[in-house]
């Protein structure tokens, strides 16, 4: 049996050691959390959709030029992705008023902005992640000037990038979190961008009905999340046009993977992850 060893055990997903030096496999679990995980739920099947979704995001970023750390999907679950040195930061970009902007500033939800924003939040969960300000950054060394261009830049990319995406397939990019690392090449490091981009770290609203097809649905104690995030799957040519919504015991009829042999609730057969 091929025992790989794990490196981290996230609230949404494993990092374990690469099959080569310099990479890592990202294993995608079923695991929602919210509030710093004060709220758990295991979901069945969000984290297969969620790589899925996140796969086509970030080969679609790779693309366009612009860094990530994906490589490839190994399975349904997992793909192989290159070791970063994460930057402690969560980097959100907001296009229209909604969670925590609109409660701090007390404004409604669903007002667009004057522009595109961008906060710092400060990656440490046993203070909650608090904001921070670019200032703070600098002094405590989080980054260096020259990265937090490159992270601003990068994120203000990512945000033209998939509004038009979105926008495409009838839903709005309300916000989205986005986390960055270094790779170093000999003396010399630049930034990527990390992580996942999915409807767990997306506010992605129905242009139509603003219906929310996100994480705020465990949240806010909505239901429907997998009905939600399958929608999202599918406008973006993830999911089978023909698949119900319904989530019955042998998961969503994802567009199959002519290179993985997976069971129908997506781990890959022969290679369970401890
Ligand atoms: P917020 O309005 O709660 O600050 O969230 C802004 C965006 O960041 C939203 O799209 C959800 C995402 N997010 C995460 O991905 N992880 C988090 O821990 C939080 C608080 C927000």
């Amino acid at each position: 049996m091929n025992r790989r060893r794990r490196i981290y055990d996230g609230k949404a997903k494993i990092l374990y050691e690469g099959p080569e030096p310099g990479t890592i496999i990202q294993h995608f679990k079923d695991d929602a959390t919210a509030f710093n995980a004060k709220k758990h739920e295991i979901i069945d099947g969000k984290g297969v959709l969620n790589n899925r979704i996140s796969e086509f995001i970030f080969q679609s970023l790779n693309e366009i030029g612009l860094p990530t750390h994906f490589i490839r999907r190994l399975n349904m679950r997992e793909q192989l992705v290159r070791q970063v040195e994460i930057i402690p930061l969560e980097v959100v970009v907001r296009n229209i008023a909604a969670g925590s902007l609109a409660k701090r500033l007390g404004m409604e939800e669903g007002r667009r902005l004057p522009r595109p924003i961008i906060e710092f939040y400060y990656k440490k969960d046993e203070l909650d992640d608090p904001m921070v300000t670019e200032d703070h950054i600098l002094a405590f060394g989080w980054a260096s000037f020259q990265e937090l261009e490159d992270i601003t830049s990068l994120a203000f990319r990512i945000n033209d990038f998939l509004t038009g995406l979105f926008r495409g397939v009838g839903i709005l990019l309300v916000d989205f979190k986005i986390e960055t690392g270094r790779i170093w090449e000999d003396d010399e490091s630049h930034v990527v961008l990390a992580d996942e981009i999915s409807p767990d770290s997306c506010r992605l609203w129905d242009a139509k009905t603003q219906d929310k097809l996100d994480k705020d649905r465990f949240r806010r104690d909505m239901g429907g999340l997998i009905e939600a995030y399958s929608e999202v799957a599918r406008r973006l040519g993830i999911l089978l046009d023909n698949d119900t919504a319904s989530f019955g015991d042998s998961g969503p009829q994802l567009v199959p993977d002519p290179e993985t042999t997976h069971d129908p609730r997506g781990n890959s057969v022969g290679r369970k992850p401890e």
